[in-house]
């Protein structure tokens, strides 16, 4: 199987103390930090960008998992991959015939190439940017509408998950949206192995308990 990766979501964090919300996260058993990177033109919300990224950087070794909900993902490849993010994930949406181009950047920059789909997208639309010679490495299946933390989890979209882990074997694919402990199981047992959490983990009493039940029902 692959490996779980545990990623809560820093958009439900306290922004105005991040460093300190990513090192309770990574002492409650994160293995990744999960970054939403949001422009206020491909989703109705802004966020943080590359200076924040940097910033964190300087406070924590850990895998951050870079999630790029904007129109011009190529504008942000060289000012994350200089601010030390690992994971950069764009989504196909926002790409037309320069994903190729794009993925490229990403690799030559040292960090890890990603593509993700929003729930309306089909799934047939990520597969030559998986199959292609110089591939993405994950999928992320957005399970809400981007833009937003605390909504509700969209269990149709495991479809697009089973599809995935049925044609490629040891793809990262991660899960997006209204993850927790009563819906960690349909995303596990389609096959999501990379878990993205935010308002589950921040809000719950115990987050340490909260992502070890994640960590267990993907471990199985
Ligand atoms: C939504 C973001 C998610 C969000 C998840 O656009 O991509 O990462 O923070 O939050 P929850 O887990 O609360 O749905
Ligand atoms: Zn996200």
């Amino acid at each position: 199987a692959v490996a779980a990766k545990i990623a809560p979501s820093m958009l439900s964090s306290d922004f105005a103390n991040l460093a300190s919300e990513a090192e309770r996260m990574v002492r409650c058993g994160a293995d990744w930090l999960h970054m939403d990177i949001m422009d206020g033109h491909f989703v109705p919300n802004l966020t943080i960008g590359a200076p924040v990224i940097e910033s964190l950087r300087k406070h924590t070794r850990t895998y951050l998992d870079c999630h790029l909900m904007v129109t011009n993902p190529l504008d942000y490849v060289e000012p994350l991959a200089k601010a030390g993010a690992s994971g950069f994930t764009f989504h196909v949406e926002a790409t037309k015939d320069h994903w190729k181009e794009l993925v490229r950047t990403i690799k030559t920059k040292g960090m890890r190439p990603g593509v993700a789909l929003k729930p309306a997208t089909s799934v047939e639309e990520v597969f030559p940017l998986v199959e292609y010679e110089n591939p993405v490495e994950l999928v992320l299946v957005m399970t809400v509408e981007p833009g937003f933390g605390g909504q509700k989890f969209m269990p149709e979209m495991m479809d697009k998950v089973r599809t995935l882990r049925k044609k490629y074997p040891s793809l990262d694919i991660e899960v997006d949206g209204g993850l927790g402990p009563s819906t960690i199981g349909m995303a596990a047992s389609a096959g999501a192995n990379c878990i993205v959490a935010g308002s589950s983990v921040f809000g719950a009493a115990e987050p340490a308990e909260a992502i070890s039940i994640l960590r267990k029902s993907v471990e199985g």
